[in-house]
């Protein structure tokens, strides 16, 4: 067996078997964590933000993800920019990460002042023939996708972002993402490689057993089930949510909102899922009694019973209701550690106390965040442990994390590991 500390990581993908989880060393290994940033988070697209969060000129939000700092930010045209945090003089950064708001972009260091833009305005003591026009701030590959942002920081991104952006674009221009507020954040450093983060959000197998808040609008059927095992009623009742999912489907894309599942997993570079779920109980939204907890709907939406419209990415997961949307981007902080940030987006004009109850509409997803970074902590715990093997996905409940561990493993084929 390999050692998985002394192997190379080209032999720990090697080793990787079809329908099994990944070997230890490619979720513990600090070689493998700063691969993992390199080719997931620098050379595809990464989720990385909303436009509503700098929905004024001089809004600014400081992005960090490894040793790489980026500031989007709208600039005085009321374009988005995404640039890199360091200074063209001799580097330092000049934002902190978070939210800020600003009229020009200050190096704290000499003062060097750039405009909205990133083009650097005024440098004190370069001499007169000092040419400010080609030290500019480095721009950053960016597109905004129905108001959410994703970037790439390779010279050549991929190009396969424009199958996520042709299926997104129908599907959350009701929402008018771009015209929401966030409401809420919340930020949870999970105690777990960001893979065993990802696989956890992407099975809901652990779902009945773990999360009774969200499985109040949840139905975990949708992700996947073994037929034998289910009881005579269980199975009956599978057979009316799905017999209801396919008349739900057919209506809402009959009323023009499109709701099939469209995935793009394997043999891709950009890697996402997108299906309109059912919600369950009274139908309208992932709160504690599946009611709206905004009077206030998104956008253009007029209705609450259309469902929600579930996108993955390979750092992010979202929910779009009629009420609000729920949306969750994903950080590697260290091997065992990965930042989850959570926000809550509700119509920009929906007044707290007013339209909504903030309780009301963080509740569900706060508790699961909470309860999911539990798992991922214990999950990371035994990885670490020389007991640990990979593990016998279910060929039901788990189909999507064997699709995430074969494009993790081609992906890093494909850059060189
Ligand atoms: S490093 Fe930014 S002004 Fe000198
Ligand atoms: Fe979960």
């Amino acid at each position: 067996m390999l050692n998985k500390f002394a192997s190379s990581i080209s032999a720990l993908l090697d080793i990787r078997a079809q329908g099994h989880s990944l070997p230890a060393g490619l979720y513990v290994r600090d070689d493998v964590f700063e691969a993992d940033l390199d080719v997931f988070f620098s050379r595809h697209w990464v989720y990385a933000g909303l436009e509503c969060e700098v929905p004024e000129a001089g809004d600014a939000v400081v992005l960090d993800i490894g040793k790489i700092s980026v500031i989007i930010l709208r600039d005085d045209d009321n374009e988005i920019r995404v640039v890199r945090n360091v200074c063209r003089h001799r580097g330092s950064r000049i934002l902190d990460a978070g939210s800020t708001v600003i009229s020009k972009l200050v190096c704290p260091y000499h003062q060097w002042t750039y405009e909205l833009t990133g083009e650097l305005a005024y440098a004190p003591h370069m001499g007169k023939d000092f040419d400010k026009s080609c030290r500019g701030l480095k721009p950053v590959h960016f597109r905004s996708i129905g108001g959410l942002i994703y970037i790439c920081l390779a010279d050549t991104p991929p190009e396969d972002i424009d199958n996520l952006e042709a299926v997104m674009l129908p599907r959350l221009a009701p929402y008018d993402i771009r015209n929401a507020k966030v409401a809420h954040q919340v930020d949870v450093i999970e105690e777990g490689n960001w893979k065993l983060t990802m696989e956890n959000n992407r099975e809901c197998y652990h779902c009945s057993a773990n999360h009774p808040e969200l499985c109040v609008s949840f139905v975990d059927l949708d992700f996947g089930f073994d037929p034998d095992s289910l009881s005579a009623e269980d199975r009956e009742q599978a057979e009316a949510h799905f017999a209801m999912y396919a008349e739900r489907t057919e209506r809402w894309e009959a009323d023009g909102f499109p709701s099939a599942t469209v995935e793009q997993v394997r043999n891709c570079e950009t890697n996402f899922r997108t299906q309109r779920l059912i919600i369950a109980g009274a139908g309208e939204s992932q709160t504690e009694d599946a009611t709206a907890a905004s009077s206030k709907l998104l956008g253009q939406m007029t209705r609450k019973d259309l469902g929600d419209v579930h996108l993955w990415g390979h750092n992010s997961w979202n929910h779009f209701m009629g009420d609000h949307a729920v949306t969750s981007m994903v950080i590697p902080l260290s091997a065992d550690k990965t930042l989850v940030r959570t926000k809550w987006l509700v119509h920009k004009d929906a007044v707290e106390g007013v339209d909504y109850d903030l309780h009301k509409l963080t509740h569900v997803w706060i508790e699961t965040t909470n309860q999911d970074a539990e798992l991922v902590a214990r999950s990371h715990a035994g990885v670490m442990d020389p007991a640990y093997e990979p593990g016998v996905y279910s060929p039901f409940s788990e189909r999507a994390l064997d699709d995430f561990a074969t494009w993790y493993v081609d992906r890093m084929r494909a850059h060189g590991y």
